[in-house]
Order: structure tokens, then C-alpha cells, then sequence
């Protein structure tokens, strides 16, 4: 036997026992005639002790030659520690080793295995299975299993099957771009990795499955983001003989429950919104709720007294920080540089003080009275004390560089906190958008996406109207999951294709299979997937999802560790027919 316990979990309910413990050497303390080692597995840290007096001379000086990182095992006797260290669960106890066997040596670590490590990413990334060793990232990963796991058993709990789809599929040139795969077997041809099941999920509703659900992979070749991996993994769903409602009723069900198993968190409030409140509010479609600054439209108090900056704009817009009215002219000037930097755009920043004793000092007193800007305060709901932040211009530009100043300034004022857990369907998502590279219109959600119905004829005078059953999850301001009510019968859907811009003929090489199955009793149905590593990483209280994925790529997308992508040789290269010159 290997051993008898693991580091985690001796206590003084073992004292006088003899145990047999294997692990990593991550310290030793070299007193002379004591030697102390902390031994590190998965469950925790166990402190050993080897003294002259009580132990044998040969293993004290092979335990003063322990390295970090080495692997032994040990035999000793559970003995109550002199200082006690309250902070780990073995910290009452040490063994007194007797017997020491190396089985393994270490070279040593590129960086230290500790809670918090010298460790660069980049070094930390390619030595990522040392990395793992830490308490930290081991956590993360443990924390992801127990989210997994409470997702497959409510959804089985719940009658959903998971059934897995293929990874060597059809390339099709919605979404993202897709990682393709050559076919050695039929020369020139490729496959490509799934964006996502969506088209499966979709035919084993045809298939009468049901309800399924799968913890699936899925790839798309799209730039990298902290929140955005070219392979993650999704909770993927689909149900038939359901409407919006149904969806949006199981899948708060499951937040709600994972937010109590995981967290202990009772969500009560799960409110939905559609998509034009969320960007007429919050100038965003995943708007962080845990704390108010909503938008107020200004434009008609704000035009027609001269100033020009505001005249003529479509909108002028604002929101008041609460609590800034003292902010000093640095502070503010900081606010106008943020607003100002490229990634947002914007040409400026008016501001208006609402001090506590009800008067108002604004960069534009020259314009305003205090009535108009009184008139500013109640449009903003402001209170004494606050900032009033006000922006103009085109409509949904100026609205997304508000949006962005109010994140900032949450960030700023503490107001995300990581454990205050606020979720929000947000609705009604149009249908289509207008994409400016290929100058059509492309599916918002999908090309599946069914349009509302009361819409369909806008879609010939007014597509950009023209709403959809589609549906986001928003926690905290992430965009945690989202589908929609598809499209069921291959008349509709050979509409949605046409108006995307497919000639009947790509529509059919692309999707026939789809189409054909719809001919063959396609039941209504709909579904929805969740981003798995954003939902573990925002339940664990972060935005970053690389820190829960156990070996991650960095931002231009490779794996340092196993140095991929790389090239490959040329017989491999021949064998598919990728260079016909050899
Ligand atoms: P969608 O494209 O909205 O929908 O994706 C669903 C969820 O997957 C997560 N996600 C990502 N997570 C990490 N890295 C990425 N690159 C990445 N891309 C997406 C997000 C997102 O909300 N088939 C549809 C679902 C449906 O209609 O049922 C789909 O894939 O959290």
C-alpha cells in the first residue's frame, strides 16, 4: 500500500498512529539536528519531522538532500506539533518519519509551488502541470468538476439525456470561423470542429429525444479575450414541445440551484428584460444589474440652450455615479481621458456636481442653470452627493461608450462584487444585424433562430425590426448562455437562408440534411446552451476563464506547453494531399 492517508487529512484524532503518507517535497527547514518537510498532495500539506534524536541518522541526512518537488514516501508515527498552525486542517499534528524513500527525484521548479508563485503566465503556461500543483489553480479546477457535476445530475434529475455528437463535422461559414480538419481518406476534402452541436441538437429533436443535453467541446476560431477560448466548453440543450417560457423557466431553475449548491446564494429576483430596455438602460446587452447608474435620456432638457457640443445630436445621455460629487478636477479629468481612449472613442465627458447642499457645479455652467441641471438630476434619479455624467452624439455609439464609462466607474467605486450574484434573461434579441464587412445581414443568434411571429411581415419593409425567440442568460454582466426558439418546418427556414444572402444552392449543400429532416416530422423545439467556463469562473468570482481550464491556450492561441499549433512533416503533409509538389 502506497499509503494509508493523504496529506490532507491527519488531525490529532490520529495521534500515536503509525501512517504511511506519499507526496511532493514543497519545503524543507533544515535546523541542524531537526529537519522539518512539508509533504503536498492533492488534499493538502502534512508536516514532517525528523530529529536526531528519535531518528536514524542515515534518513535525517537523506532528508536534509530532499529537494523541492522530490516524491517520497514516508512511514512515521502521528505526533502533536509544538506551534500549531490553525490555517490548514493538519496543523495540529506532524509525523515523526521512520522510514524515507525516495521515489522520484525533481529538478528544480522554474517557479515556486505556492499559493502565490514568482511564476510569470507565460512561464507558469508551459510548465502548466506545476502550476497545477498549486493550491490555487488545483481549486479551480476541483471547483469546475463540482459545477459539472451539479450540472449533469439536476439536468438528469430533470429528464434531460446527454448524448454526444460528433467532432468531425460539415464547415459552414455562419458565426465564427471554423477549425478544419483535412480528410486523408477523401482527397481535398475537409472536416470541421462543431462552433457548437447546434444542428445535431436540432435533429435529435427530430430523432424524438426530447430533451438532451451534453457537457460538449466546441471550437471556433475567433480572437482571444478573457472570456473567450478557440476550445470551451458548453452545457449544451435543446427541448421539444416547449415554448420561450418552459426554456427560460428550466434553465433559471438550474442557476438557481447551482447558485445554492455551489454558493449557498438564494437567488429570489431573476428579472427579464428586453433587449431594447437593456441597451436603452445600460447601453449594453449583458448589463451588469448588481448595482443602478441606469441611463436617462437628457436630449430634450439638454438641446436648444446654446450649447453646441449638445446641439444637433441624436442623443444626449447620462447617468449619475453615486457618491462622486467631490471628485477633484484630476479625478474627473482621468474620467475624460478614459472616455477618450481609442477602444472607446468618445470625444468627451460633460460632468455636473450634485453637491450635498442641493447646489450644482457642472463643466458647462455656462449653458445651464441650476434649474436645468435640477431638471438633469430628477431625469437621472441623482442624489446629493453624486456625479452626473452626460454624453452625446449618434444614438447607440454614444449609449456603448456610456455603457463602458459606467462599467469603469463600478469598477472603480467596488461595486462588482464577485460575491454578490445578480442574474438576468434578457429577451426579444432581433433577428438580424447589419454587417458592414460583407454588407448584409447576418443571424444575431443564429440562422435557426425563429423570427417572432407577429414580425414575420417586417421582414420585408424592415428587417432590422424584426425581433426574435432569442434569449441570453446575463450574470453580472457576462453573457453566460443563450439560445432560442428554432425554426421547424423547411419553408420558414428556407426563407431565413434567403434572407441571409444563401442562393437556394448553398442553402442545400450547406443545410439540406437539415431540411430534408424537417420534411420527416420536425416537432417545434428550442434550447439553449451556457458557457461552462464562464459560468465556473464567474461563480468563482472571476472574469478570466483561462485559471479554470486545467491546460489553456494563451492569447494568440497556442498551447506553449505542448508547442501547438506546429508544423508538420511533409509525409504527413503528402499523405493528405496538402503539397502535391513532393
Ligand atoms: P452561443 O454562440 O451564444 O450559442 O454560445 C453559447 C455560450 O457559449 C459561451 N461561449 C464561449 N465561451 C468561451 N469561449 C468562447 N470562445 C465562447 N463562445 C461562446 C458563452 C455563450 O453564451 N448553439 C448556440 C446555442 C443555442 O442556440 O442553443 C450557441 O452556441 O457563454
Amino acid at each position: 500500500m502506497y499509503r494509508t492517508h493523504t496529506c490532507g487529512e491527519l488531525s490529532l484524532a490520529n495521534k500515536s498512529q503509525v501512517v504511511t503518507l506519499a507526496g511532493w517535497v514543497q519545503k524543507v527547514r533544515d535546523k541542524g539536528f531537526m529537519v522539518w518537510v512539508d509533504l503536498r498532495d492533492r488534499y493538502g500539506i502534512t508536516q514532517l519531522i525528523f530529529d536526531a534524536e528519535r531518528t536514524d541518522v542515515k534518513i535525517l541526512e537523506q532528508a536534509k538532500a530532499l529537494g523541492r518537488e522530490f516524491v517520497i514516501q514516508i512511514e512515521g508515527e502521528v505526533i502533536e506539533r509544538e506551534a500549531k498552525n490553525d490555517n490548514i486542517r493538519t496543523g495540529a499534528v506532524e509525523v515523526l518519519v521512520k522510514k524515507l524513500t525516495i521515489l522520484n527525484s525533481s529538478k528544480t521548479p522554474p517557479f515556486t509551488i505556492e499559493n502565490k508563485t514568482d511564476g510569470g503566465e507565460e512561464l507558469r503556461m508551459k510548465y502548466r502541470y506545476l502550476d497545477i500543483r498549486r493550491k490555487p489553480v488545483r481549486d479551480n479546477l476541483i471547483f469546475r468538476h463540482k459545477v459539472a457535476q451539479a450540472v449533469r445530475s439536476y439536468l438528469s434529475d430533470e429528464g434531460f439525456i446527454e448524448i454526444e455528437t460528433p467532432y468531425l463535422i460539415k464547415s459552414t461559414p455562419e458565426g465564427a470561423r471554423d477549425f478544419v480538419v483535412p480528410s486523408r481518406m477523401n482527397e481535398g476534402q475537409f472536416y470541421a470542429l462543431p462552433q457548437s452541436p447546434q444542428t445535431f441538437k436540432q435533429l435529435l429533436m427530430v430523432a424524438g429525444m426530447d430533451k438532451y443535453f451534453q457537457l460538449v467541446k466546441c471550437f471556433r476560431d475567433e480572437d482571444l479575450r478573457a472570456d473567450r477560448q478557440p476550445e470551451f466548453t458548453q452545457i449544451d440543450c435543446e427541448m421539444t414541445f416547449i415554448d420561450q417560457e418552459d426554456i427560460l423557466n428550466t434553465f433559471e431553475g438550474l442557476t438557481k440551484h447551482l447558485l445554492k449548491v455551489i454558493k449557498n446564494v438564494d437567488v429570489t429576483d431573476f428579472p427579464r428584460m428586453t433587449y431594447a430596455e437593456a441597451m436603452k438602460t445600460y447601453g449594453n446587452d449583458k448589463p451588469d444589474i448588481r448595482f443602478g447608474m441606469k441611463f436617462g435620456e437628457l436630449t430634450d432638457l439638454a438641446q436648444g440652450k446654446d450649447f453646441p457640443v449638445f446641439d444637433g445630436q441624436e442623443l444626449v445621455v447620462g447617468m449619475a455615479a453615486p457618491g462622486c460629487s467631490d471628485y477633484s478636477r484630476k479625478q474627473t479629468d482621468a474620467l475624460i481621458d478614459f472616455v477618450k481612449r481609442s477602444q472607446i472613442g468618445a470625444k468627451g465627458l460633460i460632468f455636473a456636481k450634485y453637491n450635498a447642499d442641493g447646489s450644482f457645479k457642472s463643466s458647462v455652467d455656462k449653458f445651464y442653470t441650476q434649474e436645468d441641471l435640477q431638471a438633469w438630476a430628477e431625469r437621472l434619479n441623482a442624489n446629493k452627493g453624486d456625479l452626473i455624467l452626460v454624453m452625446a452624439g449618434e444614438a447607440d455609439k454614444t449609449r456603448g461608450q456610456l455603457s463602458a464609462l459606467r462599467m469603469h466607474m463600478a469598477e472603480t467605486l467596488g461595486l462588482r462584487n464577485p460575491d454578490v450574484f445578480a442574474p438576468l434573461w434578457v429577451v426579444d434579441f432581433p433577428l438580424l444585424e447589419w454587417d458592414e464587412d460583407s454588407n448584409r445581414f447576418h443571424a444575431m443568434h443564429h440562422p435557426f433562430t425563429s423570427p417572432k411571429p407577429e414580425d414575420i411581415e417586417l421582414l420585408k419593409t424592415n428587417p432590422k425590426a424584426v425581433r426574435a425567440n432569442a434569449y441570453d442568460m446575463v450574470l453580472n454582466g457576462n453573457e453566460i448562455g443563450g439560445g432560442s426558439i428554432r425554426i421547424h418546418d423547411k419553408a420558414t427556414q428556407k426563407m431565413m437562408f434567403d434572407y441571409l444572402g444563401f442562393t437556394p444552392e448553398q442553402a442545400e449543400d450547406q443545410f439540406g440534411f437539415l431540411m430534408n429532416a424537417f420534411e420527416y416530422g420536425a416537432p417545434p423545439h428550442g434550447g439553449l446552451a451556457f458557457g461552462l467556463d464562464r459560468l465556473v469562473a464567474i461563480l468563482g468570482g472571476q472574469e478570466s476563464i483561462r485559471d479554470f481550464i486545467a491546460f489553456p491556450k494563451n492569447n494568440s492561441g497556442r498551447d506553449v506547453m505542448i508547442d501547438a499549433p506546429s508544423k508538420i512533416d511533409d509525409a504527413q503533409l503528402k499523405e493528405l494531399r496538402l503539397k502535391l509538389d513532393l
